[in-house]
């Protein structure tokens, strides 16, 4: 079986989104640093409260799914569905925008360390426009899984037999969180039918020959296996996976569509409320 290798390397670009919450963005930083279906990855991680205590006030989106995974810190999900959500340390939150979702994200916390990540994921066309959805995932139910030189979290996906409790949709997305030992190694078949994303976030990685620092996101080629070895301060990082949609992307800001008229048709629906009413 062919092991992937690294294909292209997305440096993570310091950002401000929401009401000034600086984060790290990688996938998303340009339109053509995207890796269908995956449309963005945020990492934000402050010890600082002027980073992070403005939160992400209320403001819609239409036509993907939004994955919310808080590593430290507690924020506070509210949506026009009337969902009330609180994320503490190692919870998810998987929402799916589909034909519209107004939320808000908004920190509990007025010091300490918030540090997490938002990944985007497409959904393809003939979802765009599904219901609204959204779930809160605890930090309890999210199962890690140990293995010689480290462990993993499953958010989403199977590994080796342990399923997480969200499958996803279509796209059939996988999402792990791996920790390395100095030096350990990881390896895992991965569908060859997916594209993959490997991204470090505490010390750094080798694939291959090549060399992965902290917030420098690896695009790995076609194959059906992934081998990755931590550095000797050892390491923690995300794979994303998932199957490529193959569909036009127009986005604008929270609006990802495939045509320019459904962008269009999306800010209107925005502005006479549209957007949020049941279809
Ligand atoms: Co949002």
């Amino acid at each position: 079986m062919t092991v992937r290798k690294i294909q292209q390397v997305i440096q993570g670009q310091p950002a401000s989104d929401g009401a000034g919450v600086k984060l790290i963005r990688s996938l998303g930083s340009a339109d053509h640093l995207r890796l269908d279906p995956f449309l963005m990855l945020d990492a934000f991680s402050s010890e600082n409260p002027d980073d992070y205590v403005a939160g992400f006030p209320s403001h819609p989106h239409r036509g993907f799914e939004t994955v919310t995974y808080l590593l430290d810190g507690h924020m506070l999900h509210e949506d026009h569905l009337g969902n009330r959500g609180n994320l503490k340390s190692g919870a998810v939150q998987w929402m799916t925008a589909g034909r519209g979702i107004i939320h808000s994200e908004m920190p509990q916390q007025e010091n300490g360390r918030m540090r997490g990540f938002q990944l985007w994921i497409n959904l393809p066309a003939k979802e765009k426009m599904k219901p609204a959805g959204y779930r809160d995932i605890q930090a309890a139910e999210i199962p890690e899984v140990s293995f010689a030189s480290g462990s993993l979290k499953i958010i989403s996906g199977i590994y080796n037999g342990t399923a997480a409790p969200v499958q996803g949709g279509s796209t059939e997305p996988i999402y792990w969180d791996v920790s390395l030992k100095r030096n350990g190694k990881f390896k895992s078949e991965i569908p060859g039918t997916h594209n993959v994303y490997v991204y470090p976030f505490e010390g750094s990685i080798e694939i291959g020959d090549r060399v992965l620092k902290m917030h420098q996101g690896g695009v790995l080629g076609s194959g059906a296996k992934i081998e990755v070895k931590a550095g000797a301060d050892g390491a923690r990082f995300l794979v994303l996976a998932a199957k490529p949609l193959k569909e036009p992307v127009v986005q604008y800001g929270p609006f990802v569509m495939n045509t320019r008229e459904e962008i269009e048709q999306a800010i209107r629906d925005y502005q006479s409320g549209e957007l949020t009413k049941a279809a």
